[in-house]
C-alpha cells in the first residue's frame, strides 16, 4: 500500500478499505508517516467525509495504537466503570462536577482528558492550575487512584490511543479539528480504550461549538452512540447549547474556583447552567452504568451527592492524590491569581442580546489561558469572568465582564475581541433550552432520540 494513493484517494472522495486506513494510523504512529503528510490526509477527510464504515476503521485503527484497560482483576466483580466527555466548549468546566458526582454515586471513573482545542479549553489545562498537582499520570497509578478514590482525571498516557494523541495535537494547529468522523474517532478511541460500561458526552452546538448547527451535533452524537453501542458501552449523548459560555468563568484556575464553589455547595449567580447540566449529566452516567434504576433516581442521588459535600470531597481526595494543595480548593481566592485586570463595559443601556463563546474563547486564547502554537505554555490566572449574560439588563457603562492576563499587553490583545463578542440592544433576547437532545445507543446497535 501506498500513502500518497491513499491520500489522493481520500482527497478525489473515494471511500478506504479498513486495511488502507489502518496502515495510515500505523505508519504515522510508528513515525514512518510524516506530519505534513498526516496534515494533508486529516485536511482531505475534513473536506470529503468518512463513511460509517471508514469511520469504525479510524476508531478502531487508533484505539489499537495502544492498551484496552480491563477492571476485571479478582475482586472487581460488579465494579461499574463509566466516563463523561465533552466535543469541547467555553466555560465548561462540568467533568470537575460529573466525575466526583459519578464517583459519589458508586461510578468508577477514569477520565481521559485533553488539552485546550482551538478556542476550546481543556480540563487538563484547567486542573494543572491547582499548584501541584500531575495532570498526566502513569497508566499504573491512575488505574490504581480509580480503584482507590473511584476518580483520576488525567491526560492522555502514551499508552492509551496513543495515534489519537498525535492526531490531535497536529489538527490543533492545521484547523481540522472541525470533522465528524475526526472527532468521533478522536473520542471514542481513547473513550473505548478505559474500558467502559457506560459514556455520557455533552455534544456542543451553536456558535462556541466545533458543530455550530445542531443537526450537526445530533449527527456527532449519532455517530458517537453507533460506536459506543458496537463496542457493547452504553452511551448518552446530550445536544447542549454552546452559545455563550457556560457559568460565569472561562479560563484555568477561574473555572476550577467556579466548579469549586458549586462542589462545596454555594448557588452562585450566573452558574445555574453549569449546576443543572452536571447534574444532568451525572444523571445519565449513573443510570447508563446501572447504578441506578431510572435517569430520574440517578439524578437525585447526584443531586444528594452534591447537597452532603460528598462528591467535593471526593474532587479534594483526588487532587491531593495527584500531588495537588486541596487546601486551596476549600476557600476561594486561593489559587493562582492574575496580576493585571480589566473590565469590559457596556457601550449603552440595554439588555445583552449576544455573549458569544467564540469570541469569548479566541479571547481568553490571547489573555494566555490557551495556546496558539503546538506545545505553548498556558497561563492558569489568565481568563476571563463574566459579569453579565444574554438576556441581562446592564446600564451604560456597567461591567460586562473581566479581563485577566499576566501582562498589559495581553489584556490589550484581547480587549478588542471580548468587546466584539458582546451584543447589547434594545430587546430582551429570546433564550433557547440548555439541553436540545438526547440520544442513547441501543444494545442491537441503534439510536433512540429524545426531542
Ligand atoms: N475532544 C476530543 O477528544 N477530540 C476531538 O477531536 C474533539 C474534542
Amino acid at each position: 500500500m501506498n500513502a500518497l494513493d491513499l491520500i489522493a484517494a481520500k482527497r478525489d472522495g473515494l471511500p478506504l478499505s479498513g486495511e488502507a486506513v489502518s496502515f495510515l494510523v500505523r505508519a504515522f504512529t510508528r513515525g514512518d508517516l510524516p506530519d505534513y503528510q498526516m496534515s494533508a490526509f486529516l485536511m482531505a477527510v475534513c473536506l470529503r467525509g468518512m463513511d460509517e464504515a471508514e469511520t469504525a476503521s479510524l476508531t478502531r485503527a487508533m484505539l489499537e495504537s495502544g492498551v484496552r484497560l480491563s477492571w476485571d482483576a479478582p475482586g472487581e466483580a460488579g465494579l461499574r466503570v463509566g466516563d463523561k466527555h465533552s466535543t469541547g466548549g467555553v466555560g465548561d468546566k462540568t467533568s470537575f462536577l460529573v466525575g466526583p458526582l459519578a464517583a459519589a454515586c458508586g461510578v468508577a471513573v477514569p477520565m481521559i482528558a485533553g488539552r485546550g482545542l482551538g478556542h476550546t479549553g481543556g480540563t487538563v489545562d484547567k486542573l494543572e492550575a491547582v499548584p501541584g498537582l500531575c495532570a498526566e499520570l502513569p497508566l499504573a497509578r491512575l488505574t490504581a487512584q480509580v480503584r482507590e478514590i473511584g476518580l483520576a482525571i488525567s491526560g492522555q498516557t502514551p499508552e492509551i490511543a496513543p495515534a489519537d494523541g498525535r492526531i490531535y495535537a497536529l489538527r490543533d494547529v492545521t484547523c481540522t479539528v472541525e470533522s465528524i468522523p475526526l472527532i468521533a474517532a478522536s473520542i471514542m478511541s481513547k473513550k473505548l480504550a478505559e474500558g467502559l460500561q457506560a459514556l455520557v458526552m455533552d455534544v456542543k452546538c451553536g456558535r462556541g461549538a466545533f458543530m455550530r448547527e445542531e443537526e450537526r451535533a445530533r449527527e456527532l452524537a449519532r455517530t458517537i452512540a453507533r460506536i459506543g453501542a458496537a463496542h457493547g458501552v452504553a452511551v448518552t449523548a446530550l445536544v447542549t447549547a454552546m452559545d455563550q459560555p457556560l457559568g460565569v468563568a472561562a479560563g484555568n484556575a477561574v473555572e476550577i474556583e467556579e466548579a469549586c464553589a458549586l462542589l462545596r455547595g454555594e448557588r452562585p449567580e450566573g452558574c445555574e447552567d453549569v449546576r443543572a447540566l452536571s447534574l444532568e449529566l451525572a444523571g445519565h452516567l449513573v443510570f447508563g452504568a446501572g447504578a441506578a434504576l431510572s435517569v430520574q433516581e440517578a439524578r437525585a442521588m447526584a443531586a444528594r451527592a452534591l447537597q452532603s459535600g460528598r462528591a467535593f470531597e471526593i474532587f479534594c481526595r483526588m487532587a491531593a492524590a495527584q500531588g495537588g494543595d486541596a487546601a486551596l480548593l476549600r476557600r476561594p481566592g486561593l489559587l493562582p491569581q492574575a496580576r493585571e485586570r480589566l473590565l469590559l463595559r457596556a457601550p449603552r443601556a440595554g439588555f445583552v442580546t449576544r455573549c458569544d463563546a467564540l469570541g469569548l474563547g479566541k479571547a481568553c486564547v490571547r489573555l494566555g489561558a490557551g495556546r496558539s502554537v503546538l506545545g505553548e505554555r498556558v497561563d492558569p490566572a489568565a481568563g476571563i469572568l463574566l459579569l453579565a449574560k444574554e438576556g441581562d439588563r446592564v446600564a451604560a457603562g456597567e461591567p460586562l465582564a473581566e479581563l485577566r492576563a499576566s501582562s498589559p499587553e495581553r489584556l490589550d490583545a484581547a480587549l478588542s475581541l471580548a468587546a466584539e463578542a458582546y451584543g447589547v440592544g434594545e430587546e430582551m433576547p429570546v433564550l433557547g433550552r440548555l439541553v436540545r437532545g438526547v440520544l442513547s445507543s441501543l444494545p442491537g446497535g441503534g439510536v433512540s432520540t429524545r426531542s
